[in-house]
């Protein structure tokens, strides 16, 4: 089975994008048969970065993380979106027989625009491309984010339009699959994103770290008396990290009155402190040689190529467009 999925490359990475993304990016490389492929979407951050300093280093921040965390560059195929450029000619292809009004139900799409944004063309052109990366190499599963998971039921209308305008079967239609952990909290109680402010960031080591896992948001109620377990932020995060047994414990103590919040935090704290430092280790020895990051994206930009430029000239081929001069 061939998988893949795609990560911007925007910002530093939270418990969010870890248990909610990454995670079961890196648990999936174990699966029998499974091939996966994995990049870096810079194209697509063009649609909202226009620093190309900050995009250089955005995407040479993702790429380390991933690896610290656990991709394996042998078994999976690793790359960076601009790398491959038939990408852009398959999604050429595909907003050729793609309706407009299919673009104009995106909900991210729709979003920004309600949000005031003025839209480009890329923005609302960002599911067309998703699809072409998403196609390109066969995929048949694709691990995302609730957020993501119409841009694949689109891709998959993409995919059966262009095999229908063109009575062919060159483009295999992909599933999608959200992770375990869709909807990770963030220090405030709303879902953990960047954009609001209430991120633990899974790099984040010594005072930083304190900072934000004490800073987490709790009722105001007095030492000694029975904490409530519904809707609690710090046994939301606990949990992520803790097994069944650990997790009845702290929440035996929350009903007996006999831990207080800044007790529950600092055991928090201490997992997450735990569960990130091999991979906080392995990332630094990683930002002490860029060229060993650069080589596994390029060896892996080569093998994404070759499937590339096979699906792209069965395309080709499918629409009348003839075979390219070598
Ligand atoms: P942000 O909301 O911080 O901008 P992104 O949109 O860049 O995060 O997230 C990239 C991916 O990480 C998403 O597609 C989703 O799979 C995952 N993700 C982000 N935030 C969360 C969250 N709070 N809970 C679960 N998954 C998340
Ligand atoms: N749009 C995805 C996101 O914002 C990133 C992405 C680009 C992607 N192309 C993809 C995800 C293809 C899965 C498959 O998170």
């Amino acid at each position: 089975m061939r998988i893949l999925s795609g990560v911007q490359p925007s910002g530093k990475l939270h418990l969010g994008n870890y248990f909610g993304a990454i995670q079961q990016h890196v648990q999936l490389q174990d699966g029998p048969g499974h091939e996966c492929y994995y990049f870096i979407a810079d194209y697509h951050a063009l649609t909202t970065t226009h620093d190309r300093a900050q995009l250089r280093e955005n995407v040479h921040d993702v790429a380390v993380a991933y690896l610290a965390l656990g991709l394996d560059p042998k078994r999976t195929v690793f790359y960076r979106q601009s790398d491959v450029p038939e990408v852009q000619e398959l999604a050429w292809m595909l907003a050729s027989v793609t309706g407009v009004g299919l673009l104009e139900r995106a909900h991210s799409y729709k979003d920004k625009v309600a949000r005031g944004i003025v839209p480009r063309v890329g923005l609302f052109y960002y599911p067309v491309l998703m699809a072409a990366d998403i196609l390109m190499v066969d995929a048949d599963l694709v691990p995302v984010g609730q957020d993501q998971v119409q841009h694949v039921e689109m891709t998959q209308d993409m995919a059966q339009s262009f095999n229908a305008a063109f009575d062919t079967e060159a483009l295999r239609r992909p599933e999608w699959k959200l992770s375990p952990t869709p909807k990770v909290q963030g220090t405030d109680g709303e879902k953990m994103s960047k954009s609001y402010g209430n991120t633990i960031e899974i790099f984040a080591e010594g005072k930083p770290l304190k900072k934000s896992v004490m800073g987490v948001v709790t009722r105001p109620i007095d030492l000694g008396q029975p904490l409530p377990i519904e809707n609690d932020t710090v046994l939301a995060l606990y949990r992520l990290f803790a097994s069944e047994a650990e997790m009845a414990a702290m929440e035996a103590d929350y009903r007996a009155g006999s831990i207080g919040y800044g007790d529950a935090k600092k055991q928090l704290l201490a997992r997450i402190d735990a569960q990130f430092a091999p991979a906080r280790e392995r990332r630094n020895e990683l930002l002490r040689d860029p060229s060993l990051v650069e080589d596994v994206l390029s060896d892996g930009a080569r093998r994404a190529r070759e499937v590339a430029h096979e699906v792209v000239e069965r395309c080709r081929e499918a629409t009348g467009l003839l075979k390219r001069p070598v």
